[in-house]
Order: C-alpha cells, then sequence, then structure tokens
C-alpha cells in the first residue's frame, strides 16, 4: 500500500533543526509571544516537547496542551472542538497545530490575524518526526518557496486551468478571476514582511481553492484517495466524472470506485459529491505517499479536495455563497497526469516542468 516511515519514539537531533526552521524561519515566533503547541495522542511525546523547547529558547512562552484526538481527517469539518481547546488558542498569538486541522475556530482565529501552522498539515501522525526531518531539512525550502510563486505567477495570470491523464481524460475549470495560493510554510518573505498567517509545512502545493458549481470534465485518479477511515492506492485508476463542480458518476478501480460510491450515498450529504473544491500541484522531491498528509506535497502529484470548503468563507473571507458546505472534506489525486495552465505545461504526465523563478 502506502510507503512506511520511521515511527522511532526516540528524539533524533536533526528533529531539534527542523523545529528550529518551523518556528523561527517559518512562523516567525518572537521573544515574547505566547505559543499554543496543540498535539492529540497519535503525537509522540518528544515531538511535542521538542517544539516547546525550541519556542522557550526563542525568548517565547510556550505551552501544550493534548487535545482529544479528532475522528479522520475526511471527517474534520463536522468534528465540534471543546470549548476549552477554542480558549487556550485565543490566547495565543502563534498556533502550532498538529491535531486539529480544517477547523471553523482555527480559521477565525487566522483570519483576526493569529499566525497559525500546520506542521504535516495538522493530523498528528506517528512519523511527523521523521515526514518533518526528511522534507524541511533535504530539500531547500526556500527554492520551493520561489518555484511555488513561479507557478502561482502562471496561475493567476491565467483563465483555464486544465488536467489531461494519460488514459485520455480531460477536465477544465474556469479559473479567470482566481488568486491562486502556494502554501510555502513561509509566512515572511525574505525581506521579513509578514505575507501569511495561515500555514501548511512542508510546502510547496501551489494550486485554487475552486468555487462551488464550477469545472468539468472526467479527472483519472491514480494516487491516493482519502475518504471514511482510508487511505487507499486504487489498483486502476479511479474515474470521476464532473459536471459543473459536482461528481456525477464514479467508475474505474473495481475494488475502490465501488466502496467510495457506497460511502457517498450512506452519508446522505449531498454537497459530499461537491468538488473539486480545492486543486494543488505538490512540488516536494522528499515526501512520499504515506498515510501523513504529506502525501499531499509529493512533486508533481496533483490533490483534489471534496465535500467541505465552507471553513475557508472563515479564514480567507470567501464569500460564502461560493463555498461548499459538507460534513465531510475528503481528497483524491493524480500521480501521473499533465496540468497546464492557458496550454503553459506546469507538469506533463506526473513530471513537474521547470517554471524557472529566476528567469521572470
Ligand atoms: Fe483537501
Amino acid at each position: 500500500m502506502v510507503a512506511y516511515a520511521d515511527v522511532g519514539i526516540e528524539l533524533k537531533p536533526e528533529f531539534l533543526k527542523a523545529v528550529y526552521f518551523i518556528l523561527k524561519e517559518q512562523a516567525g515566533v518572537r521573544p515574547g509571544e505566547r505559543v499554543l503547541i496543540l498535539s492529540d495522542s497519535k503525537t509522540p511525546q518528544h515531538v511535542t516537547v521538542a517544539f516547546r523547547g525550541v519556542a522557550m529558547q526563542l525568548g517565547a512562552s510556550a505551552f501544550d496542551l493534548k487535545v482529544p484526538s479528532a475522528p479522520h481527517p475526511a471527517y474534520q469539518p463536522a468534528f465540534e472542538w471543546d470549548p476549552l481547546t477554542i480558549a487556550a488558542a485565543s490566547q495565543a498569538d502563534v498556533i502550532i497545530d498538529m491535531a486539529v486541522g480544517y477547523a471553523v475556530f482555527l480559521a477565525k482565529l487566522a483570519a483576526q490575524g493569529k499566525r497559525v501552522i500546520m506542521p504535516g498539515d495538522a493530523t498528528g501522525a506517528p512519523h511527523i518526526e521523521d515526514s518533518l526531518v526528511r522534507c524541511l531539512l533535504l530539500e531547500d525550502q526556500h527554492a520551493l518557496r520561489d518555484e511555488g510563486m513561479a507557478i502561482k505567477r502562471i496561475m493567476d495570470a491565467g483563465s483555464v486551468l486544465e488536467i489531461k491523464s494519460q488514459a485520455g481524460t480531460d477536465y477544465r475549470v474556469d479559473i479567470s478571476d482566481l488568486t491562486a495560493n502556494v502554501f510555502s510554510g513561509f509566512m515572511f518573505d525574505a525581506a521579513g514582511v509578514q505575507v501569511s498567517n495561515y500555514e501548511i509545512t512542508p510546502g510547496s502545493m501551489p494550486g485554487f481553492w475552486l468555487p462551488k458549481g464550477r469545472g468539468d470534465g472526467v479527472m483519472a485518479m491514480d494516487g491516493l484517495l482519502l475518504y471514511d477511515n482510508v487511505h487507499e492506492l486504487p489498483k486502476s485508476p479511479i474515474l470521476f466524472e464532473i459536471v459543473k463542480g459536482r461528481i456525477v458518476n464514479v467508475s474505474g478501480d473495481p475494488y475502490l470506485s465501488v466502496r467510495l460510491a457506497d460511502w457517498l450515498k450512506r452519508l446522505d450529504d449531498e454537497a459530499a459529491y461537491n468538488g473539486p473544491v480545492h486543486a494543488n500541484i505538490g512540488l516536494s522531491r522528499m515526501a512520499r505517499l504515506t498515510e501523513h498528509l504529506e502525501f499531499e506535497r509529493v512533486r508533481g502529484a496533483m490533490t483534489f479536495g471534496f465535500g467541505d470548503s465552507s471553513i475557508l468563507s472563515d479564514a480567507y473571507g470567501y464569500d460564502p455563497a461560493t463555498t461548499s458546505k459538507s460534513g465531510v472534506h475528503w481528497d483524491a489525486q493524480i500521480l501521473s497526469g499533465s496540468l497546464s495552465i492557458d496550454g503553459k505545461a506546469i507538469s506533463v504526465d506526473g513530471i513537474v516542468q521547470s517554471c524557472n523563478p529566476t528567469s521572470e
């Protein structure tokens, strides 16, 4: 199935370097700030301790809160967090989230100006240490940011995003009025100016949040499928027929297509079929196809979200009428597809093309 990663319980000294990089370089933690570390029972204790210790070293007041474990990421939108968690987070300047993820209260705190960073995409997986060391220390995050920014510029100037598969499927969506996100992990630019306060690390994964009701075609999903309590790689592509931003038919891989369709039907949640609500391409050469959400950063892999996008109204101020309100947010991935913007290739058969940031 998916790749295995190190789940050792002893602190690796390299991890302290990775944590320092996140807190200092990406989140910009300063002396005197309050830093809250959110973790759950899946987060190894030494991971939490490392974040707290390094935050202290940077002169911050550091606190950690072990919250009740949330359900599988697919069910995050409907999960109700205890007021104690929300109250603690509301008192912090910087929130290091390794447990909550896609939640209304964190999005609202970000909209109020709190800095929220999600190492490993906030799912507290046991091998978060291995994932962060591998991705943050073994490749140049600044270069990944620059490459992500170069792709963002192409996306921002574009009108049509098109995805083709080697099997001949084609999906198109109008992006003429949309602005791309980079998700580089950096909250400050090279000059020290704050450019973001809601980040996922490691990066980058440029792409779009897509308004409800937009996008048509067929997508051949040959990468990880995250739904219900499942992370699975299909043996053959799962085909999604999309009409006006909504799945109208699921076919392909005989094992997973039937199970996914059955899950969607049992949810009795019409908005669960909405999507893609986001479309992103990963740039990391070190990310693996693990159960950790690092799989979304795998270089050349495209990840698409379905179901809820309403939480983004809180985080980014999007018009609620353009977002999708669902109890689930699930993801599907294309590994070997081609992505183009107005005909300019961003990736071909899963290989990212040079967008050469320095020449633009
Ligand atoms: Fe997603």
